[in-house]
């Protein structure tokens, strides 16, 4: 059995790793290649507690009042939720010859949790220790959109704020992911100007995953 492609789409709140991820499988899948899509936090127990963390559902007692966890305890449970998720879906699927598309991995927490951990080289190193056994995608598509629109992109979302939704974080997180390669130096690495129409991106996440697979560009 042939394994499946793993593809993973990054990118700051507000870019749309979500929207691209679902277009994605939708133009593989009409041209025959079976495909599963999922999402970090995964919709398994871990993951589960990460989303209600993320919307202040879940709380730790602070000196004053309820607080979200700090960036540690974030930073363990997205390493641990992410073994749970390769273990029960992603190897899986890839085994089956499944090609599986995650809308978030681990340079979500490379970017993420070590920023918000301060962005010394300790905690990044420490971040990226946690995650070592994590298998490496075939591809990451790093959909790149200027702080402004994403900033409104999140506006523009019903739904009430993430514990990330904060303009300078996110724009930090931007400037992060312009050079995230070089946190992932063996990653075969695609950045995709997200600021235009969704179709036009949607093409080009597509020849992306076209060329790692070894096939010609459409027309
Ligand atoms: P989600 O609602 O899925 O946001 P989006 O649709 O923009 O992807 O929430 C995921 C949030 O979790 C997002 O703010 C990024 C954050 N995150 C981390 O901080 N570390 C991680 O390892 C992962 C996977 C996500």
């Amino acid at each position: 059995m042939i394994e499946g492609l793993f593809i993973v789409l990054e990118g700051v709140d507000g870019a749309g790793t979500t929207t691209h991820a679902g277009l994605l499988a939708k133009s593989l899948s009409t041209r025959g290649l079976p495909v599963h899509t999922t999402h970090e936090p995964s919709d398994g127990p871990v993951g589960h507690m990460l989303r209600q963390i993320l919307s202040g559902r879940v709380v730790v007692p602070g000196m004053h009042g309820a607080r979200p966890p700090s960036w540690t305890t974030m930073a363990l449970l997205f390493a641990a939720d992410r073994m749970d998720h390769l273990e029960a879906e992603i190897h899986p699927n890839i085994r089956d010859g499944v090609t599986v598309i995650s809308d978030r991995y681990d340079h979500s927490s490379v970017a993420y949790q070590a920023t918000t951990g301060g962005g010394d080289e300790l905690t990044l190193a420490w971040v990226k220790e946690l995650n070592k056994h994590a298998r490496r995608p075939d591809l990451t598509v790093v959909l790149d959109v200027p702080a402004e629109v994403a900033a409104r992109r999140r506006l523009d979302r019903c739904g009430g704020r993430e514990m990330y939704d904060d303009d300078d974080l996110q724009r930090q997180l931007g400037d992060f992911y312009r050079e995230i390669e070089l946190h992932f130096p063996k990653d075969k690495v695609v950045h995709v100007d997200a600021d235009r129409a969704v179709e036009q991106v949607a093409a080009e996440v597509l020849a992306a995953v076209r060329e790692a697979r070894g096939e010609a560009p459409e027309n």
